[in-house]
């Protein structure tokens, strides 16, 4: 199969016509110009360009930077240079920038023209074999990351399961704290990508209850104080267990922090006010929340009513009262569970 078009840019006429008629001659559509304008004009409508033979003399500032221009315009589009002998050191800047091979008028053969038009045709086709691999193999790496992905939270999800159902009590527990963080964060305006991080954080924040011991995680009835002290690693060893897999600092703060109190006298580091992470500050509350509309082995769950004058009560000291004020704007069927991946 010929080329479909080839362009012509030379000022002389006769090796304009020389050129063209050699292609011709072979079977290939010659479109032919002795300006860069007027090529210029038909190129803007970026028509099928296959090869291009451009006069030295129009590739630089006299062509108007015709060069430099059509290669960005058509990257893949091989270019052979017209040239003189006394124009080596332009021909060769021309090289450098992308061109293709050259052809020296006064030494114009029609075999060495076909046989250089022949190798740019091999070289086209190479280039775009190549950019098509590469999109395809993009494609496929896109294809088997998102795979990777689907599988890996596959796995935590099932963890966060099992801890649930160990703990019994904990049934859903993680989904609910996920979905009343991300509305409380919808409502303050936080941008998809970090209400996706919260989300996430929300799903697997009491992941590390899977390494505290089951006599704790089991227990039916208030913990003694040997006992709360071995429960507050929980937040630790849930980073510790997500940290080689999750990466995004935003979500293992959040998980790292969520039992922060805003006055300091949380867990694992007595962070103060906004020392501590936004994430785990709004993660608290739900926490808290979900905790208390809960039903636990030692009490029923609290009265919605009750639930929220509790965490309301407690703004300033345990939660962080701006997060409170947004919490107390949602009613409370707005917090529940919708369907959420
Ligand atoms: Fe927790």
């Amino acid at each position: 199969m010929k080329l479909d078009i080839i362009l012509v840019i030379e000022q002389e006429k006769n090796i304009r016509e020389l050129i063209t008629a050699t292609l011709q001659e072979k079977g290939y559509i010659v479109t032919s110009f002795s300006t860069t304008e007027e090529a210029t004009k038909l190129l803007q409508e970026k028509p099928d360009i296959n090869l291009l033979l451009l006069d030295i003399s129009l590739a630089g500032e006299k062509g108007g930077n015709f060069l430099p221009w059509i290669g960005r315009k058509y990257p893949d589009l091989p270019i052979i240079i017209v040239t003189t002998a006394m124009e080596l050191s332009e021909t060769l800047k021309c090289m450098k920038e992308g061109a293709f091979a050259y052809i020296i008028k006064s030494s114009f053969h029609p075999e060495e023209l076909n046989i250089i038009v022949e190798k740019a045709r091999e070289f086209k086709s190479l280039k775009e074999q190549n950019r098509k691999l590469i999109k395809e193999l993009q494609a496929k790496s896109i294809e088997s990351a998102s795979k990777l992905k689907e599988i890996f939270l596959g796995s935590l999800n099932a963890l966060v399961k099992t801890m649930e159902i160990r703990d019994g009590y904990l049934v859903g527990h993680s989904r609910r704290v996920a979905s009343i963080s991300l509305k409380i964060s919808r409502k303050i305006g936080f941008a998809d990508n970090l209400r996706k991080k919260i989300l996430l954080g929300g799903n697997f924040h009491d992941i590390g209850r899977l390494g505290i011991r089951d006599d704790i995680a089991g227990k039916n009835g208030p913990l003694n104080e040997e006992e709360f002290g071995h429960l507050k690693k929980h937040p630790l060893i849930s980073v510790e267990i997500l940290s080689p897999v999750i990466r995004d600092s935003f979500i293992l703060k959040t998980i790292k922090h969520h039992h922060e109190r805003f006055d300091g006298k949380g867990y694992p580091l007595g962070l103060k006010g906004e020392e501590i992470p936004l994430g785990a500050r709004i993660m608290a509350v739900a926490d808290a929340y979900e905790a208390m509309t809960s039903h636990r082995p030692h009490r029923k769950a609290l009265p919605i009513k009750i639930a929220r004058g509790e965490i309301e009560k407690n703004a300033g000291t345990q939660f962080d009262p701006e997060i409170v004020k947004i919490f107390l704007s949602l009613p409370h069927a707005d917090l529940l569970p919708e369907n959420i991946s």
